[in-house]
């Protein structure tokens, strides 16, 4: 028999590996459940994934334009990211030195100022300057193994630069596929009455529809309260967007309940969840994105000497928060929430690494929240994070022969190469 034509087949894999192919998001139960297939190819035509199989089978059945070497090396789903803050403007590494020397103040004011420098900053960035940033970050997600994220706006504080900031989203050509979302309600100016901007944001609704399919308001003790967040979302539902909240980021004001009561497809951050807010959101099946590189950066997750960062809660406590988040039913996905603040990091990579050690989770765990679970975070669970036949042939080839490796050998990237909607579209410079 002819051998069938194709796009590409990835060939010679030590392990091709993929969380289960679930409608909903993986929960504690199905979370560590990673099929790992050993000597396997994957064949892929028309940016979809057509056969999974044994290498010598798939050799003798496809005959494709091009070969990608994946021997000794592991195939995964691409990485997704599902909650950063891509646009921006300046960066903020000088007053990290003082958070960091312990010459700074408490959390909530830090955070506030410094939302409002990256605010000041990105104004004054003309689009050319944003649009040359957002590339190479994006450049740089793609070459560590990233193929879709997220991105809000919420460094623009007034409508004309909230839907700037959205433009520039959309009209941004790279080969990573981006989810727009709507963060008006990031920080409200300091000159403004909250409720005139509060009543700004919903007014800019109708125009930021057109630009984003997501609404997220950063419901928080430094942000905007459950009261003004309920009603931003109702708005915004009846504008037909979806859901995402900041939830219990520097303290716990019933946002995960919300996020639950709203109907939202996930609450990030978490730091500080209730026993109710997990309840809340295992009942509702809203997803739970967390975040280790925040929690590295702003030293949350390390006890700090006595009279410093008053709010600084322990790694243990944190990963005390995870467990029970996962205990409690709560499905859990990763991001880097990349950011000029809290995490200036672009690298899916160091948030497995750093996921597995300060939240203390199984390798398994930690895939699945990467990409199964990061693609239900975004409702894209039924076609992206996970391999198989008829899904989006959105891939990495990893340059380590076993999926634990990318996650145990930390602080250099791993990424041999990186397919996106069936395209050889990244190669590492590697011999
Ligand atoms: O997700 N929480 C609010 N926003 C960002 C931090 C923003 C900043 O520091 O610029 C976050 O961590
Ligand atoms: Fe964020």
């Amino acid at each position: 028999m002819p051998a069938t034509p194709c796009d590409l087949v990835l060939v010679g894999a030590a392990e091709v590996i993929s969380a289960p192919t679930r409608s909903a998001p993986l929960c504690s139960g199905t979370l560590d459940e990673l099929a790992v297939m050993l000597d396997t190819s994957v064949a892929v035509a028309d940016g979809r994934v057509i056969a999974i199989g044994p290498t010598k089978e798939i050799a003798a059945h496809f005959d494709p334009t091009i070969f990608v070497d994946a021997s000794n090396s592991v195939v995964s789903a691409g990485l997704i990211d599902p909650h950063t803050h891509l646009i921006h403007g300046g960066s903020r590494h000088t007053e990290y030195e003082a958070i960091v020397t312990g010459n700074n103040d408490a959390t909530v004011d830090r955070l506030q100022s410094g939302v409002e420098y990256t605010i000041e900053m990105t104004q004054r960035a003309s689009l050319e300057t944003l649009r040359t940033r957002a590339l190479a970050d994006l450049d740089d997600m793609l070459s560590l193994g990233t193929t879709t994220v997220e991105a809000k706006s919420g460094y623009g504080s007034s409508p004309d630069e909230e839907l700037r900031i959205l433009r520039l989203l959309g009209e941004l050509n790279h080969p990573i596929s981006i989810e727009r979302t709507y963060l008006g309600a990031h920080v409200a100016p300091v000159n403004t009455p909250r409720d005139t901007y509060v009543r700004s944001v919903i007014d800019t609704l109708a125009q930021a529809r057109r630009l984003a399919d997501w609404c997220d308001v950063f419901c928080d003790p430094a942000g905007f309260t459950v009261a003004e967040t309920r009603k931003i979302a109702l708005a915004a539902i009846e504008h037909g967007f979806k859901i995402r909240l900041h939830a219990d980021q520097t303290g716990d004001i019933g946002a995960s309940a919300l996020a639950a009561e709203l109907g939202a497809v996930s609450a990030d951050h978490l730091d500080r969840i209730s026993d109710a807010g997990i309840d809340a959101l295992a009942r509702a099946g809203t997803v739970g994105v967390v975040l280790p590189t925040v929690a590295l950066h702003t030293l949350e997750a390390f006890p700090a000497a006595e009279g410093e960062m008053a709010t600084a809660s322990k790694h243990s406590e944190l990963a005390e928060r995870v467990h029970a988040m996962l205990d409690g039913g709560v499905a859990l996905a990763l991001s880097t929430d990349y950011n000029p603040g809290s995490s200036p990091c672009l690298s899916m990579q160091l948030v497995m690494q750093l996921a597995m050690r300060l939240f203390r989770l199984s390798y398994s765990q930690v895939w699945s929240m990467a990409t199964a679970n990061a693609a239900h975070a975004l409702g894209l669970g039924d076609d992206r994070g996970t391999i198989a036949i008829g899904r989006r042939a959105d891939l990495v080839v990893w340059d380590v022969p076993s999926h634990e490796m990318v996650i145990h050998r930390f602080g250099s990237s791993h990424t041999r190469h990186v397919v996106k909607d069936g395209r050889l579209v990244y190669s590492a410079n590697k011999s």
